[in-house]
Order: structure tokens, then sequence, then C-alpha cells
């Protein structure tokens, strides 16, 4: 039996002996992306689904490589090109950066992370016996090294002080002028590494990825390669973080021996992450870069001050919110935009938060930023997701939702900034100038027109819920604006029916509300009447006499409608310099649309109609609104302060 096993022993060893004999030294490979690519990896490094060989992945102070999983023959020149590019987690600091390595071991467990590039420690840093060549791109000073800026090429032998350095960038064909480039812009940059073997010249080059390669290359060293690798080496990548969050990220690599590498397909490479920037502080820039000796305290320190940092800048995002990305502002922004939410900056203070005046710095743009504060979590998806659609609504009568940040226990929502500031002042502080009469008309129709626009003409029907002077604001040409819609939701969303809190303002409230608590058109246009109410006459819709008793205003206006003197609840700030039929049409118009019984009330359709003149109003009668329907709308009013919050004027 042992002989008939013979040849098939021996025809296996021959194979395998063939195999070994003629199998021919890789001296080419080409890599468009590392989907399914044979790498030996180690530590952090690993192949993202879609390609990406990430050498670091986030998580600081940890070191990762990757190598072409054979050792190379190296006998002369070698020529490689690759694609990187780092994401930190802020926008001008990272962990030191990565580096292509020919080494002629791939064991690298004894390297350190942080600023030696898991290429060595502090023990063999520099020693021949590390046998390796390192491309480094460098992205912090390390000052016992020798780093010539936080932006730096070099070229590294056995070690990490390099023997040549530069400012990352390259010499532009034709002109010959020097471009600066950032290693830390997010932006994937390709870096070509020739080694003449004639010359004993090791070249690096790098360009924009829409770039070819620049003719003149950024630096080069003379570099005896078979007296630092021998003539078998492992090429591959090494990077490591420090305190910073960063990820290093190989997008396509080429290699090829005596000659030019393979060009790379730009148009196959995967694409580069992007994660929000952070600033980083001073104390940050200045602790970072000091020697290991100091390392332990320095990194006490630094993780106290990013924590901080980070905290202060802190957002909540959660994934579902990706889909509203372009409408989310950063919170950064937005501190720096109202100088930190200073107090020379509020605008005022409303029901529902505080508004701040800001100017955005990237656009210049001015706008107003309300912070709302928001305890629960819940329905806050249903909300943002119907903040993000209000955002698409766009009416000339609406004030603009521009977007919206959100942190702990804090919703911030950006609004175009309204010049004149709200209706209310102008209708109640004596120092500002008095509205001529046809101006009322003019925002009573802007503000009518607005809320159309919400109810009958936007996609689906949108309830405004806290209609009132305090928010309407004017714009620079003193045309009205209806802000703050939608926003009462929040306070609704997520509870149980039997704790509805009545949302909206007291004295705007329809009576149906204290019963069911259920917003509607009807409430809606009830609240309308109010403010034409309050626009007319110059009065908030509830005051206090003598004895402490709630007077409507309502109430006032029906009173002198009885006494046929309706017009005399005009504002006397017009001293009667106001449109007699004009008035006495809208006030009418008033009490009708805060009729007691919903069912009574216009459709807005129909009060625009009115407005234009269009419709005749229908006569009213004592029935309809007889004194005891009346009373009932005062104790349902009176119950609702008793219950709800009061809510203040808002103001944007
Ligand atoms: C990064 O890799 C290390 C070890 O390889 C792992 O412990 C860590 O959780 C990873 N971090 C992330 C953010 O995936
Ligand atoms: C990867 O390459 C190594 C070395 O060439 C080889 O031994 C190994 O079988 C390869 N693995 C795969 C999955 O191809
Ligand atoms: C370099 O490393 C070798 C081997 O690890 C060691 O014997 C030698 O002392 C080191 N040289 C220096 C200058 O540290
Ligand atoms: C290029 O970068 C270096 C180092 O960061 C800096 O000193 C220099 O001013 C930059 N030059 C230009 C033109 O931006
Ligand atoms: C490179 O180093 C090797 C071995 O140390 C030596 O034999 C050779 O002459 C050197 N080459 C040059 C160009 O210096
Ligand atoms: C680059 O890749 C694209 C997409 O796979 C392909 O259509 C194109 O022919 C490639 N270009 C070259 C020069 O190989």
């Amino acid at each position: 039996m042992p002989l008939r096993r013979l040849p098939l022993l021996l025809l296996l060893t021959l194979h395998g002996l063939n195999h070994l004999a003629v199998a021919p030294a890789v001296d080419q490979f080409t890599f468009d992306g590392f989907a399914g690519a044979n790498l030996s990896l180690d530590g952090t490094a690993a192949v993202t689904p879609d390609g990406l060989l990430m050498l670091t992945n986030g998580t600081t102070l940890l070191k990762g490589h990757a190598f072409y999983p054979s050792p190379l023959q190296f006998h002369g020149s070698f020529s490689t090109a690759f694609v990187f590019g780092i994401v930190s987690e802020y926008a001008d600091l990272s962990s030191p950066g990565l580096a292509f390595v020919v080494s002629k071991s791939n064991d690298f467990s004894k390297a350190l992370q942080s600023q030696y590039m898991g290429l060595a420690n502090a023990a063999n840093n520099g020693n021949a016996s590390n046998h390796l060549l390192a491309i480094e791109l460098d992205t912090i000073v390390n000052a016992e090294f020798g780093d010539m800026s936080d932006n730096h090429v070099g070229i590294d032998v056995d070690g990490l002080s390099s023997v040549a350095a530069e400012n990352a960038g390259y010499y532009e064909d034709g002109t010959g002028a020097f471009r600066n480039m950032s290693l830390l812009s997010r932006n994937a940059a390709q870096v070509w590494v020739d080694f003449d073997a004639r010359a004993s010249l090791v070249s690096v080059t790098m360009a924009p990825l829409a770039l070819p390669k620049p003719k003149k290359p950024l630096l080069s060293a003379t570099v005896n390669l078979s007296s630092v690798i021998g003539d078998e080496a492992y090429v591959g990548f090494s990077s490591s973080t420090g305190v910073v969050a960063s990820r290093h990220y190989v997008l396509a690599w080429s290699f090829k021996m005596e000659g030019p590498a393979p060009a790379l397909n730009i148009s196959k490479l995967p694409a580069l992450p992007f994660t929000i920037p952070k600033r980083p502080s001073m104390t940050l820039k200045i602790l970072l870069p000091i020697a290991s000796a100091a390392l332990v305290l320095a990194l006490a320190i630094t993780i106290l001050v990013i924590d901080r940092r980070r905290r202060k800048y802190a957002e909540l995002k959660e994934d579902w919110e990706t889909a509203f990305g372009p409408h989310r502002f950063s919170y950064k922004d937005l501190f720096h935009a109202t100088d930190g939410f200073s107090d020379t900056r509020l605008l005022g203070v409303g029901g529902f938060g505080r508004v701040y005046k800001g100017v955005l710095p990237a656009s210049g743009l001015e706008v107003a930023v309300k912070k709302v504060s928001h305890e629960s979590r819940q329905g806050m998806k249903e909300f943002i997701a119907e903040v993000v659609s209000i955002g698409q609504i766009r009416h000339r009568n609406l004030v603009q939702l521009l977007g919206y940040c959100r942190r702990k226990r804090e919703l911030l929502l950006v609004y175009d900034h309204m010049p004149n500031g709200s209706l209310d002042k102008f209708l109640y502080d004596p120092n500002m100038p008095v509205l001529s009469w046809s101006r009322r008309m003019g925002i009573i129709k802007d503000v009518a027109s607005s809320i159309l626009y919400l109810h009958e003409e936007w996609e689906q029907v949108v309830l405004h819920r806290d209609i009132k002077a305090s928010n309407v604001l004017l714009d620079a040409g003193m045309k009205a604006r209806l802000g703050d819609f939608g926003l009462a939701r929040l306070y609704d969303h997520g509870t149980d029916p039997h704790t509805t809190r009545v949302v909206g303002t007291m004295g705007y409230l329809a009576p149906e509300l204290g019963h069911t608590g259920k917003a509607s058109k009807a409430s809606d246009v009830f609240a309308f009447g109010v403010f034409m109410l309050e626009v007319a006459c110059g009065r908030r819709p509830i005051a206090q006499d003598a004895h402490g008793e709630h007077i409507l205003l309502a109430d006032r206006v029906l009173e002198h409608w009885r006494d046929g003197s309706i017009t005399d609840a005009v504002d006397p700030r017009l001293r009667g310099d106001f449109v007699v039929e004009e008035a006495s049409f809208v006030l009418k118009l008033c009490l009708l649309c805060s009729h007691p019984l919903p069912d009574a009330r216009p459709g807005v359709r129909r009060i625009m109609q009115f407005l234009e003149g269009n419709t005749p109003l229908p006569e009213l009668s004592e029935a309809q609104l007889s004194v005891g329907v009346l009373a009932l709308m005062q104790n349902q009013s009176g119950k609702i302060l008793r219950k709800g919050e009061e809510n203040t004027d808002s103001v944007l």
C-alpha cells in the first residue's frame, strides 16, 4: 500500500517545488479601492465595506498597519502612487498622520502609537536595526523629531526624525509656483514616491486628486536603500492616533519595480467619509507636540480640554437626522453667530424661549436664533420632520425657517431676521410711531394671506396655534410676516389626551380648546379674530379692571356694537384718522371670527374674500352673539388661564 501512494506523494512534492521555484516575483500591483484586496492588516487597520483602507478607526491612542501580504524583491528602482485622506474630528487638529513604509519586517508590535506613527518606539527610534524607509504625512509638530510644521511631508530612515521635509504642497507645472495643500482638508490627495536606484534618490510628489503628477517633486533625499532595507522588504502603510480621534485612509495604491507606478483610476475610488469639524483650543495645539516624557500629563490635560470643548459645542444627533442634513446648523456656527448667545444679542424672551440676533459666519446672513428648551425626546423625530417640512414653506408673509440644531434639552431654530421687530411693540409701546389705519389694514391682509397659505394652499394643513400680535413680525418694508408657526406642536406631541396642555396664549384661545384641547383651523381663525381686534383697537385682548376682573376686548367691542358706536372701539392713538366703513367692517369681521361656536366662524378663504371686498359680510344678529354664549366663552377662557401656563409674548 505505501508503494501505491508514492507517485501521488512525489507528484505533490514536485508540484510544490515547481511552484516555489517558478512563482514569479511580484513586481507590480494596483488597487483602485481595496474591496476584496489581499492585504495583511493589524491593529486598527481594516477595509471598509465600500473599499476604503482605514488605517485608524477614530479611536484615540491606537495604531494600525496594512502591508502587501508578501515581501517584494528590491534590486533597483521602484515607484509607487497612492491616494490618502485624513478625517479628523477637528478641522485643524488631528493625530500624527500616516506613512508609506518600505520595511524589512512587517512586525510593528513593539512600535508606539501617537507621535511614533506605529513605526518605532522611544528606545529604537533612529536605530539602523529598524531597516525601514518611511514617507510621512505628518499633521503634528513634534519638537523631539525636529518637525517643521503641523502640515508637512517627510522622508524618514529608521525613525521619525526626517532626513528631508517640506510643507505639504506642490509646484505648479508651467509657472513653477508653489501651492500649499492641507493634509487635514478632508479632501483626498495623491502622493507619488519614486526611488531612482542609480542616483540613490527618493523623491516625493503630491497633488490634489484633480491634477496629474506635477513634474517637479515636492522634496527629494539621497538614501542608500539597499543598506537600509536589504534586498527583500514589505511595502505598505502605517498610522496611529494620538489624543484626537482621527481616521487615516488610503483610497487607492499602485506599485511597480523598475518603472513608473501604474496610474490610479480616480473615478473608481471610494468616497471619503465626512464628519463635522470642531474647533480645537490653542492650549491643545501647544500641548500636543510635547515630548513623550511629559505625554502622560499632557494627555490628561488635553483630554480635559478637549472634553470641555466637546461639551461646549456638543450636539445631539441621531441616525434618522442624516436625512435632514442640509437643514441642520452646527452649534458652533450658531454659537459664534450670536457672540456665544450673549445678552447684548437678545432680541426678546418669549413663551417658547429666548431669541437672539446672529450673523452667520460663512454667509454673513442675519438670522434670529430661537433657543427652545425641551426636556422630552418623545416626538422629537416627528417634530424635526415637521420643522424641516416647515422649512420648505415659503411665503412672502411668513418668517422663513432656515433650519435647526439640537442639543441636550435644547432645540435651536434659525429664522430670517426681521429688522423691524414684532408688531406688538408698535401697538403698545408709546415711544414707537403710530401705525396708520391703512398700514393696519395692510398688516391684517398680510397675516390673513399667510394663514390662508398654511391652512389651504400648502401641501399639508399647518395649524399655527399661536396667532397673536407678538408673533407677527415686520420686515424691512414694514410688511407683516407671521412667525413661530407650528412651534406649539412641539409641546403637543406624544402627550396623552387626558393631560393635554392647552397651547397658545390666553385671550386668543378659542373656547372649545377648553373642552377638547384640540387645535383646529377654527381655533386659528378665533385667534386671528382676536389679533385683528388688537390691531384695530390698539389694546391687548384681555385687560384687568380696577377690581381685578378680566375684561375681554371682544366684550368691549361687542358693547360698542350694541350701542351703535362700534368705531369708538378703534385705537384712540389714530385720533379719528381712519376710514369709518372699513373700521366698522373689520370690527364686525373680528366678532364673526371670534364667535364662541367654531362652526359659526368663517374659513380663512372666506375671510380673505371679505377682506378683498369681494363678498359682503353677513349681518350679525344679537342672537348669534347672545350674552349667554359670551359668558360661556369668558368662563372657558378663565379656566384656561388657571389650567395652562400663561404664555407671555414671544418675539423673533
Ligand atoms: C478601533 O479598533 C479597536 C481595536 O482594533 C477597537 O477596540 C475599537 O473599538 C475600534 N474603534 C471603533 C470606533 O471602531
Ligand atoms: C494572500 O496573499 C498571501 C501571500 O501572497 C497568500 O499566502 C494568501 O493565500 C492570500 N490570501 C488570499 C485569500 O488570497
Ligand atoms: C540599536 O539596536 C540594536 C539592536 O536592538 C542594539 O543592540 C543597539 O544598542 C541599538 N543602538 C542604539 C544606538 O541604541
Ligand atoms: C504655506 O504653509 C506654510 C506652513 O503652513 C505657511 O507658513 C505659508 O504661509 C503658507 N503659504 C501660503 C501661500 O499659504
Ligand atoms: C550602499 O550601501 C551598500 C552597503 O552598505 C554599499 O555596498 C554601497 O556601496 C552603498 N551605495 C552607495 C551608492 O553608496
Ligand atoms: C476607470 O474606471 C471607470 C469606471 O470603472 C471606467 O469606465 C474607465 O474606463 C476607467 N478608466 C481607465 C483609464 O481605466
